[in-house]
């Protein structure tokens, strides 16, 4: 079989090289395209396109298949703890119970921020969306942590910012919380786990002790390492395009947090719930929730809905409905909205319209509902993914400084006047 793509152009034939990936993937190397025949490819939300070479996340969306660095996620769900897996996800391997010691203890002793950082949230509004708050607060850390700010990235400065970021987050997370409802702020504790400590910092207050629930501490386990990483998606590209520039980890995650916030990514967990939210209280039939769906006139769509890789299932979908109902059973929970999600998914896999097109419910539809009977609230949904998302962003970071890849920097195909004279103000029809 041959190893190079033909191309002919105005009668001229070029030769390019053909990847194959590990998993037997292909991929036409045009790297030297524009250099050789002066053309350049569109391909407008990169649909086509692979701007990396990647050793962290494998998925096959055709088959529904997620792995971590070749750990499926089916088997991590299960028996992995989240500080295993941003491990794995930042290291390549599994940790040992020393490096994994180390590793946890190196963040439970980077938990606290900045006393300065508090001004920051006093000066947003009450109810200020904690992604919006989340995102100026990783920015903000750079100003603290000059040496994360160095283009030569030393290794240890490197280390370091990454474990500071891992630690600091959920601190972050938590406060922004409190702030958008107006409770005082709680101090990491040391003796809990990473979600456990994120759990008291949630949903502790001053005058009590708080006791961590474990059917929620290892739901949200759970959940944050389904999230754990997803390859090039919108916000992890951001991350990667932010930082080939040598821009710092911190402003290139937040840049990641922004991305994640729109509600066709990370923001569509919080739109999802509004979505059933909206039809239990209209009371109108789902079929006619559908036909909006469908209707090209409507700007409305199924949240929770279709996904750029996944074609036929999300892998992440199938194990997060399952743990919704087993949470909500252990929980003793009985949400009217996760009837109306169960009701949703039946018709649109029935009907016609999603089952041409692929649309099959996403992560991020039955995320909301485990959130919301874990006691989350709607405006940190999109929080609770960033905090999951944060070992694959680093890591995604990480690999593309260290392959020492170029600027990000598409090109373009120009549709706009061609160069015309200056008209004086007084000319101007
Ligand atoms: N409801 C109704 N129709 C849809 C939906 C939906 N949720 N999603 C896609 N379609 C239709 C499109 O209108 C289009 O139809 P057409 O071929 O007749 O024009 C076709 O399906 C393909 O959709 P595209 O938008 O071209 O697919 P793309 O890969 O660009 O978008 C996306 C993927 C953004 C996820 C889209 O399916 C969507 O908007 N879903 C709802 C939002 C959502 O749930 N986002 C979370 C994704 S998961 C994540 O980021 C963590």
């Amino acid at each position: 079989m041959s190893d190079t793509a033909r191309l002919i152009l105005e009668g001229q034939e070029y030769e390019f090289p053909v990847l194959t990936g590990a998993e037997n993937e292909k991929a036409i190397d045009i790297s030297k395209l524009r250099g050789t025949t002066g053309y350049i490819t569109l391909d407008p939300g990169f649909k086509n396109t692979g701007s990396t070479q990647s050793g962290i996340t494998y998925l096959d969306g055709e088959n529904g298949i997620l792995r971590y660095r070749g750990y499926s996620i089916e088997e991590l769900a299960e028996k992995a703890s989240f500080m295993e897996v941003a491990y794995l996800l930042i290291y390549g391997d599994l940790p040992n119970s020393d490096q994994l010691a180390y590793f946890t203890d190196s963040i439970t002793h980077h938990t606290l921020v900045h006393e300065n950082m508090k001004r920051f949230f006093d000066a947003f509004p009450l109810g200020a969306h904690p992604m919006g708050m989340l995102s100026s607060m990783v920015a903000s850390l750079s100003t603290f942590y000059p040496e994360s700010q160095n283009p030569n990235r030393d290794i240890t400065d490197i280390e370091l910012t990454i474990h500071r970021l891992i630690a600091k987050m959920p601190t972050l997370a938590a406060q922004a919380y409190k702030h958008n409802v107006g409770l005082p702020t709680m101090y990491p504790k040391n003796n809990l786990s990473y979600v456990g400590n994120f759990m008291h910092m949630m949903w502790g207050v001053p005058a009590e002790d708080y006791e961590v629930d474990p059917i929620i501490e290892s739901a949200l386990n759970k959940l944050f390492i389904l999230h754990a990483d997803h390859e090039q998606n919108c916000s992890t590209s951001t991350v990667r395009v932010v930082g080939s520039s040598q821009a710092n980890l911190y402003s290139s995650v937040s840049a990641g947090v922004s991305a994640l916030w729109g509600p066709l990514h990370g923001g569509a967990n919080q739109a999802v719930i509004e979505m059933l939210e909206a039809i239990r209280a209209e009371g109108s039939p789902l079929q006619s929730w559908i036909d909006r769906a469908k209707d090209k006139t409507d700007s409305f769509r199924l949240m929770g809905f279709g996904h750029r890789v996944y074609k036929n299932f999300d892998p992440r979908a199938r194990i997060i409905k399952k743990a919704a109902d087993d949470v909500l059973g252990q929980l003793g929970i009985n949400d009217p909205v996760l009837d109306i999600a169960k009701q949703l998914e039946e018709v649109a896999l029935h009907d016609e319209y999603f089952v041409k097109r692929g649309l099959y419910p996403n992560v991020d539809f039955y995320s909301g509902i485990i959130y919301r009977a874990l006691g989350i609230p709607t405006d940190m949904f999109t929080v609770m993914f960033a905090l999951g998302r944060l070992p694959g962003w680093i890591a995604q970071w990480k690999e593309m400084t260290e392959n020492r890849e170029p600027i990000g920097r598409p090109r373009q195909v120009y549709t706009g006047a061609t160069q015309r004279d200056f008209v004086a103000l007084n000319n101007r029809s």
